[in-house]
């Protein structure tokens, strides 16, 4: 059985459990970071990395606690690790904390353009009209989360309120935002997101959560100032980075998955 130890920042070992505790530590920590005792045998890999990969979830509230920036360049490091083609490694990320994120909230909020009327002028991240069966899965991951905030179906106004939490990044303390260069096509894309992935998983390996967030692509306009973003690039997305909040009920909403059967071939 894999031990597994509860770091604290000092480097001291705060407790300890068996790998079967793993999930349940990475769950209840908050700046603590969990790591193999010495010695211990790697047999259990696969575990390791599915709970680091399961315990990602969009997390929509964050605590005021900062990320340090050697934690932040450790995350974006191992993040590049990503794999792209011909290693093109077409990613560039504005980190932005404090003043500089402050300034894109308000350049978002101030423009007066509502997100129902914001132009995705630049790419669109989802098609144009919803169809089946992804209709119905968008559907209940909006009723699922706006049901554990106790927002109800005709609701707007709080729905509305709800949204624009994106665009304090939820009040997590570092806001990213993810630019790629226009000229470069669908492959390069791909590699993107294995790079956004990477990233949130590497934040959960320390103990932090994020929420990626396409909410800022159609504000290119008010954040390309900001942070001066040349024209050449394209807005891809935000991601809120930090603590988790464990005491607000939009962190407490869980996404299903379907079923392997209905997406999955097996030929031979
Ligand atoms: C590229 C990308 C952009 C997203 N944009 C937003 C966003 O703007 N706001 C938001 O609250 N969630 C956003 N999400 C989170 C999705 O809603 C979420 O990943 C999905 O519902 C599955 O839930 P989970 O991440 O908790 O597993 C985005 C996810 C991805 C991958």
């Amino acid at each position: 059985m894999l031990k597994i130890c509860l770091q604290d920042f000092d480097g001291s070992c705060k407790g300890s459990g068996t790998n079967g505790e793993w999930g349940r530590l990475v769950e209840t920590r908050v700046k603590g970071r969990p790591m193999l005792e010495k010695n211990t045998r790697i047999a259990d890999e696969a575990e390791i990395v599915d709970e680091a990969i399961l315990s990602r979830r969009s997390v929509r509230a964050f605590l005021p606690d900062m990320v340090d920036d050697d934690t932040i360049r450790a995350i974006l490091s191992v993040a590049a690790r990503a794999p792209s083609g011909t290693n093109m490694q077409p990613w560039k990320v504005y980190v932005t904390k404090g003043e500089t994120k402050q300034q894109i909230t308000d350049a978002i909020l101030n423009s007066g353009i509502r997100a129902e009327k914001a132009d995705w002028d630049d790419y669109r991240y989802y098609p144009t009209q919803f169809f089946e069966p992804y209709l119905t899965r968008r559907r209940a991951n909006g009723f699922g989360l706006y049901g554990a905030l106790g927002i109800g179906r005709r609701e707007v106004d709080k729905m509305r309120a709800q949204h624009d939490r994106n665009f304090v990044f939820f009040d997590a303390p570092v806001g990213m935002i993810f630019t790629i260069d226009r000229r470069l096509n669908q492959g390069s894309w791909i590699d993107y997101g294995m790079f956004l992935q990477n990233i949130m998983v590497a934040a959960r390996g320390r103990g932090l959560h994020t929420c990626p967030q396409a909410a800022f692509a159609p504000y290119h306009r008010q954040i390309r100032p900001v942070l001066n973003i040349p024209d050449e690039e394209i807005v891809v997305c935000g991601m809120a980075l930090g603590h988790e909040d464990i005491s607000k009920p939009e962190n407490a909403f869980r996404t299903d998955r379907v079923p392997l059967e209905e997406w999955v071939t097996f030929s031979e």
